[in-house]
């Protein structure tokens, strides 16, 4: 699925380049790797902090042949694959917080922005966008009780290691995927999930409610309790989930 990689000083944003790609070239699947990130994007539209090399800053371009509502689960492959990475090259235990953020010792690590060109019925890319906080001691006072880093947890590991790691254990997912078998990546998630069992917050464009979370179906969707006590699946991309 790699057929380039890109490193990168700076860049605005790996994901933008990726975007940037895709339209040049419509065939091309690959890697970009920046040391820093002018214009770093979060989820929800926002602003992801990225300076020089405080962390691993990549976007995987990939162009998989599936539905364009199976790509949304590709988020939870990158994400089991990435704490699957983090966990090899470390001894931290790392949680998964459905659908896409890794937590360690109840903080953010990593955070993952997916983003898709698609029209009905086809699929034109997927660029994968992950970040991993690295060597970060301190971060703004609005995160600073939810982000740390690998430094901050008393790690020093260099982003080559951790992205070798992944790109070994996101091949293996991958191609699951792509077979349309979700089990092993499920079973991972189920495993090390921080939300499975939890009360939480559903946060939609339009409403906030709270729900029991029951399980994750085998399609990468939430299987939740709601406040009626009516069983009801949420899909990713659509909402946020907060824990309370
Ligand atoms: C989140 O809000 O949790 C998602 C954060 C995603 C950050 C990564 S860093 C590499 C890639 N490029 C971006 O601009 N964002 C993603």
């Amino acid at each position: 699925f790699i057929q380039f990689i890109k490193f990168l000083d700076t860049v605005d944003s790996t994901n933008s380049e990726a975007k940037r790609i895709a339209m040049e070239e419509q065939v091309l699947e690959g890697l970009i790797v920046s040391s820093e990130q002018t214009k770093g994007k979060g989820r929800l539209g926002r602003q992801w902090e990225s300076e020089k090399e405080s962390g691993l800053w990549m976007s995987l371009l990939l162009r998989p042949k599936v539905k364009p509502e199976a790509a949304s689960s590709i988020t939870l492959v990158s994400a089991a694959a990435m704490a699957h990475a983090i966990e090899a090259c470390t001894s931290l235990n790392v949680g998964i917080k459905w659908p896409n953020d890794l937590i360690v010792n109840g903080k953010k690590i990593c955070g993952i922005l997916t983003e898709m060109s698609a029209e009905i019925n086809q699929l034109h890319y997927i660029v994968l966008g992950i970040g991993v906080n690295l060597g970060q001691m301190s971060f703004p006072v609005d995160i600073i009780d939810k982000a740390t880093s690998l430094k901050k947890e008393g790690v020093e590991v260099s982003g080559k290691k951790i992205l070798s790691a992944f790109l070994l254990a996101f091949s293996n997912f991958y191609s699951q995927y792509l077979e349309g078998d979700m089990s092993q990546i499920i079973s991972y998630h189920l495993a090390h999930s921080v939300t499975v069992g939890k009360k939480v917050q559903i946060i939609t464009p339009i409403e906030t409610r709270n729900a029991y979370v029951l399980d994750i179906n085998a399609d990468g969707s939430l299987l939740v309790e709601n406040e009626l006590g009516e069983n009801e699946v949420v899909f990713s991309g659509e909402v946020s989930v907060r824990g309370i």
